[in-house]
């Protein structure tokens, strides 16, 4: 057989390069020009796509276009320039964005404290967005809700406009912070969000706050309805009527527990960029700094107090 074939390449060679050489003369100049037509091509196509990717990289430099807000370069990786995919951010695109999360206990003023954050027009805080249960049934739902809120693409009463310097959310630590924590300062540090710690000093208060907002669940002290934050000093007057009762044999072990939960999650949480703030202390002096800005601080409340 190898003979056989052997001789059959022979006779292909012997066939056509003395009997028909015209024929493979010409053979020979198209066999070259589509070469040359493919190499031709080859290089068409790589200028093309080396175009195509100077154009990609024009992208960052577009970006770039934005000036430089002055911050101090520790900084730089927790200001963000999101595109949110429902709607554009038009002339505020080169507007910095900063990312927050305040994590807190129930009953610890997060509610208030998110009132205060909100009434400036540029910062956003979307609630308590984990209280869904479906978002945090994973990393990868909490992940996702995560990405939505810091795009800019979470709708809720709290977004603002294309022009938001601060989005954020507030977060129980007993709403797959704690089970998650790996994953979340992971996130967090990699996305460059800051984070707000919110706590009570009062821990006694807190717990009364707590029983108290159990009782009204049922009860529905206000005019039949139930009400997590009360708005008026009237409204907390009637809420403040009602005196519960604390099981002492538990009262110790109880604060001990939170307190405990405070401090893992301080522990937790120590690697990524944070500050702790009390309830006390803000309802003592309402004039703190909790986003540095190119020029000037944001200060809260405004003008207020
Ligand atoms: C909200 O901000 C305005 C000024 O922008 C201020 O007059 C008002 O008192 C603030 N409200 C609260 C609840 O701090
Ligand atoms: C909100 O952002 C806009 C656009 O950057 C700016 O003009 C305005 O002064 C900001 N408002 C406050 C209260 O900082
Ligand atoms: C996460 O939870 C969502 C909603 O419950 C579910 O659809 C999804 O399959 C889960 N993903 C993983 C990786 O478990
Ligand atoms: C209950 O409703 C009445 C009438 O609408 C109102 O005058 C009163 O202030 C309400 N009370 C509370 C605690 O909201
Ligand atoms: C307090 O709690 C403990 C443990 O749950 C229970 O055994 C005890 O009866 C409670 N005491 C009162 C007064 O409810
Ligand atoms: C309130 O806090 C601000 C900022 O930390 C500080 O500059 C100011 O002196 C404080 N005011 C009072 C009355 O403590």
């Amino acid at each position: 057989m190898a003979d056989d074939l052997c001789s059959f390449t022979k006779d292909i060679f012997v066939i056509k390069v003395p009997k028909k050489s015209p024929l493979a003369l010409r053979m020979i100049v198209l066999v070259f020009a589509m070469v040359c037509g493919v190499y031709i091509c080859s290089i068409c196509v790589k200028q093309i796509s080396t175009h195509s990717k100077a154009g990609f990289l024009n992208i960052p430099v577009t970006q770039k276009a934005c000036p430089e807000p002055y911050i101090e370069p520790w900084e730089i990786p927790y200001v963000h320039y999101p595109k949110p995919k429902t709607y554009s951010r038009d002339g505020c695109a080169c507007n910095p964005v900063r990312y927050f999360a305040i994590l807190s206990m129930q009953r610890s003023g997060s509610g208030w404290f998110e009132t205060l954050l909100n009434n400036h027009t540029n910062i956003s805080s979307n609630g308590e967005i984990f209280s869904v249960k479906v978002r945090r049934s994973n990393i990868s739902t909490i992940v996702e809700t995560l990405d939505k809120i810091y795009n800019l693409d979470w709708l809720s009463s709290a977004s603002k406009n294309e022009c938001t310097a601060a989005v954020g959310l507030k977060w129980m630590l007993n709403q797959g912070l704690m089970q998650h924590h790996t994953e979340i300062i992971d996130y967090f540090n990699s996305r460059g969000v800051s984070v707000i710690f919110l706590f009570r000093r009062n821990l006694l208060r807190r717990m009364i706050s707590v029983l108290a907002n159990l009782y009204d669940r049922d009860a529905k002290l206000l005019n039949g309805t139930h009400k997590s934050h009360v708005h008026s000093p009237h409204e907390a007057e009637i809420l403040a009527k009602y005196k519960p009762i604390l099981n002492a044999t538990l009262l110790i072990p109880n604060l001990k527990q939170v307190e405990e939960t405070t401090a893992k999650a301080l522990e937790y949480f120590k690697s990524t960029r944070h500050i702790i703030l009390y309830y006390e202390d803000i309802v003592k002096n309402r004039t703190f700094y909790v986003f540095a800005d190119a020029n000037r601080c944001s200060r809260f409340p405004e003008g207020s107090s």
